[in-house]
């Protein structure tokens, strides 16, 4: 199994179907997310961006796991320093428990601080206790609620 910064749209295009299956997975948590959901085409457009990074854990050209993020860019002045902001992150289910979550983390927040950020900010589902576990464990803390009412 190898660790590698995605740069060709072939990895890209599984990177995309990993995604599917994340935000399918999120519908254990969010009724409002589509069963239709197809990602398609997306990561392969960020390659070129050199404020976003995708890593994808790889075996024999399966692609097992991948975290992607971007600098944020926030507008106004409003911060006084960067952040980068782990915006997926996903391991196939027979892979899991096996530490290649916390090395995709870990690999993301090398790369936010080669790129001068300071802070790794994220979002997750407050039911989704897994990831919870994983991200507590990496040290990073509840900041802010994001609240929602059904109408
Ligand atoms: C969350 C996810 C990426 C973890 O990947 P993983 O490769 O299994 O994670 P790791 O093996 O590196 O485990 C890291 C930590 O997560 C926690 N964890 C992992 N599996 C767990 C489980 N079944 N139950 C509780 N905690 C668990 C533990 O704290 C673990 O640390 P430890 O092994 O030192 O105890 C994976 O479960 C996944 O893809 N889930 C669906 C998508 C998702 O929730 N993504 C995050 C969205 S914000």
């Amino acid at each position: 199994m190898e660790l590698i910064q995605v740069k060709d749209s072939i990895i890209a295009d599984k990177c995309d179907e990993l995604l599917t299956l994340l935000i399918l997975d999120e519908r254990k948590y969010d009724a409002n997310i589509s069963s239709q959901v197809k990602i398609q085409g997306w990561y392969s457009t960020t390659l070129e961006d050199t404020n976003r990074v995708t890593y994808a854990m790889v075996e024999e050209n399966k692609v097992v796991g991948f975290v992607h993020g971007y600098i944020k860019d926030i507008a106004g002045g409003m911060v006084d320093e960067t952040v980068a902001l782990l915006d997926a992150l996903y391991v196939i289910p027979r892979y899991r428990g096996q530490g290649i979550g916390k090395l995709l983390v870990e690999r993301f927040e090398k790369w936010g601080s080669l790129k001068g950020a300071t802070f790794i900010d994220l979002s997750v589902l407050n039911d989704n206790k897994v990831a919870f576990n994983l991200y507590k464990k990496k040290e990073y803390i509840p900041l802010k609620s994001y609240l929602r009412k059904k109408l």
